[in-house]
């Protein structure tokens, strides 16, 4: 079975995790969470980084952050995974929805406008896939309202968007280093991973301070026991961090492997009849972290029925996100009625993930795409 993702790993991630076990440092003190910490922030092009235990626990806590009062609202992407939604619940705030683009899958930012209202204090775009969300209408909104920016960058480690390009002048940045703060998750299946993981970076200190106190139970700075607020414990361990100081080192290697893999499937796909293959708009440097394709409805199968073709042809794949207001535990708690998303309720139904790892060989990819054009045909 070629799976979805396999981790690229090697003798880097042995050699730093070996010196966590003979120096007997392997939990969350060690030299290697700050290491990690500076080098993920330097790279994004931020000045703070706050490893957490996961990319769910790094939105949680970039919430927590704001201090929102309860109903206050936080506007995110009705196409993404649940985290988004149970951060901004955790206090009692409230999850306000848009659609999606349908070329690049991420969030519509034209109707981000239309949804603000006086209660409105975040927005939180979320990159798809490994292609950014279009920034710069997010940040003017966000500057003209007084909002703050939450970036979910889990999917799109080292992809690139082109700011400031209606100036004429735009300049490519990392995806990571917009708005008030962004998260990270470094979980198996991510570009950069520590097996489980996530961060929170930003430029602002007293803010990253302010996580730094959270991540770790708020433990009192004069009198360690004497908390004077209530956090968490999301401390990542020295042997995660370890793995993530050399996946930092060969991030270069692995993005160029990513991105040979998305040229290779689209190369092989783009003819296909009914197939939607992922964009890469000129905005954008897309890292495909997982390569996503459209089943069009005119082939007359759902991706349900074409993943289990493709399975038993020894092609695993996965399925796309559900839409947050079709979510059975939010809405029996009464959040969206009625709403209706169509572009993520086609998404949801008639998408699939390939497999998408780094180490895909090009042996695999024919395989993929033969297998594909086939099922569909
Ligand atoms: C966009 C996005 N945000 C957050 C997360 C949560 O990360 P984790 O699984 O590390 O909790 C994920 C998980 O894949 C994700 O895709």
């Amino acid at each position: 079975m070629i799976p979805v993702n396999e981790p690229l790993l090697g003798e880097r991630e042995l050699q730093y995790t070996h010196e966590c076990i003979r120096s007997g440092w392997i939990s969350s003190t060690g030299r290697f969470v700050e290491e990690f910490e500076n080098s993920w922030a330097a790279y994004c092009g931020r000045r703070h980084g706050v490893a957490v235990c996961n990319g769910t626990a790094a939105l949680q806590l970039a919430v927590a952050g704001l201090e929102l009062q309860p109903g206050d609202e936080v506007i995110m992407p009705a196409f993404t995974i649940i985290s988004c939604a149970t951060a901004v619940l955790a206090v009692g705030a409230v999850p306000v929805l848009v659609d999606c683009d349908p070329r690049t899958w991420t969030m519509d930012v034209d109707q981000v406008a239309d949804r603000i209202t006086p209660r409105t204090r975040a927005v939180m775009p979320v990159h798809i896939y490994g292609h950014p969300v279009d920034l710069d209408p997010i940040l003017a909104l966000a500057q003209e309202h007084d909002l703050a920016v939450i970036e979910d960058a889990a999917e799109a480690h080292g992809a690139e968007y082109l700011c400031g390009r209606a100036r004429g002048d735009g300049t490519w940045r990392r995806c990571g280093g917009f708005g008030t703060a962004s998260c990270f998750s470094f979980y198996a299946n991510k570009i950069v991973t520590t097996g489980e993981g996530g961060m929170v970076l930003t430029n602002d200190a007293a803010l990253a301070r302010r996580y730094h106190a959270l991540r770790n139970l708020c433990f009192g700075t004069e009198s360690r026991f004497r908390h004077e607020g209530l956090g968490f414990n999301f401390r990542m361990t020295n042997l995660q961090a370890a793995v993530g100081v050399a996946q930092v080192e060969r991030i270069a290697e692995t993005l160029e492997r990513k991105r040979w893999m998305g040229r290779e499937y689209t190369r092989r796909l783009r003819d296909v009849p009914h197939l939607q293959v992922p964009v890469e708009e000129p905005w954008a440097r897309n890292v495909y972290w997982m390569y996503g394709v459209l089943i069009g409805s005119e082939v007359g199968a759902s991706a349900g029925q074409v993943a289990a073709v493709m399975r038993e042809k020894g092609v695993d794949t996965r399925p796309f996100f559900l839409g947050l207001h079709e979510q059975p535990a939010l809405v029996q708690r009464g959040l969206f009625h009625e709403e209706r998303y169509p572009v993520t309720e086609r998404l949801s139904r008639q998408g699939l993930y390939l497999p998408s790892s780094a180490t895909l060989t090009e042996d695999q990819s024919r395989h993929v795409g033969e297998v594909l054009r086939e099922v569909v045909s």
